[in-house]
């Protein structure tokens, strides 16, 4: 009763899915990440060496591309056309690519409609860059997260050194930079923040702090619905 969608919407690197996934553990909601949803298409796009400039290449990718989110080991996968891709779309490879595909309109109309579809008995805590603005306009809770480059840099390579890829600061802090400006300078659905999000800047939070700021803002709007729905 009363479940709610939360958006979770930023620049990359800013801690959106780790915080989310922790949001959607303490309510018991679905997490979703949309940018796997992106790199996974990324992924498919690379292998099979399409082009993006050819709208016919791109539809054929769409038609054969199936995005499936899988539970190992209380650990959350990717799935691309059924095998495990959760490590390949995190590698630099995949990262670079990315911003292009996810500005191609077919590709966002695509992903759009399945995001839409996943989230639709509400009860998800998605994280993206339109989530608040395009995915769920009517989210009960949106958050905009925001930190500074050079924290997201240095955030961005503790967790590509976790996942064993050594990766120089400058590379990565020169790919989070791109893919700002990319994001929130392309045509369709541009990054940007929701008139009714609220601004988390995590530049200088500790981790637990700023998943406790959102589960307590999630907590007072399940409330809030809640007592709507006896209403
Ligand atoms: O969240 P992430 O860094 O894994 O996302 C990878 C890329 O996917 C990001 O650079 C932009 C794109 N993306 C998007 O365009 N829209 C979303 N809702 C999520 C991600």
């Amino acid at each position: 009763m009363g479940k709610i969608v939360i958006a979770i919407d930023g620049f990359s690197g800013c801690g959106k899915s780790s915080t989310a996934k922790l949001v959607a553990k303490s309510l018991n909601y679905t997490y979703i990440d949309s940018g796997a949803m992106y790199r996974a298409a990324t992924l498919h796009f690379l292998q099979r060496n399409i082009s993006l400039s050819n709208p016919k290449e791109v539809q054929a990718g769409l038609d054969s591309l199936k995005i499936s989110f899988h539970t190992h080991h209380g650990n959350q996968e990717t799935c691309l056309n059924g095998i495990n891709v959760e490590e390949e779309i995190r590698t630099m490879k995949v990262s670079e690519k990315v911003s292009e595909v996810s500005k191609l309109k077919a590709v966002r109309e695509e992903l759009v409609a399945q995001q839409q579809a996943l989230g639709k008995h509400k009860g998800v805590v998605m994280d993206g860059r339109d989530i608040g603005t395009v995915v769920f306009p009517d989210a009960e809770l949106k958050i905009f997260m925001t930190a500074d480059l050079e924290v997201r840099a240095a955030r961005r390579q503790k967790e590509l050194l976790e996942r064993g890829q050594m990766v120089p600061l400058e590379e990565i802090s020169r790919n989070l930079a791109e893919r700002d400006h990319m994001d929130s300078t392309r045509k369709e659905s541009p990054l940007v923040k929701a008139l009714d999000a609220f601004e988390l800047d995590t530049s200088h939070l500790h981790f637990d702090d700023q998943v406790k700021i959102i589960v307590d803002m999630a907590n007072e709007k399940i409330l809030l619905n809640t007592k709507e729905a006896w209403k």
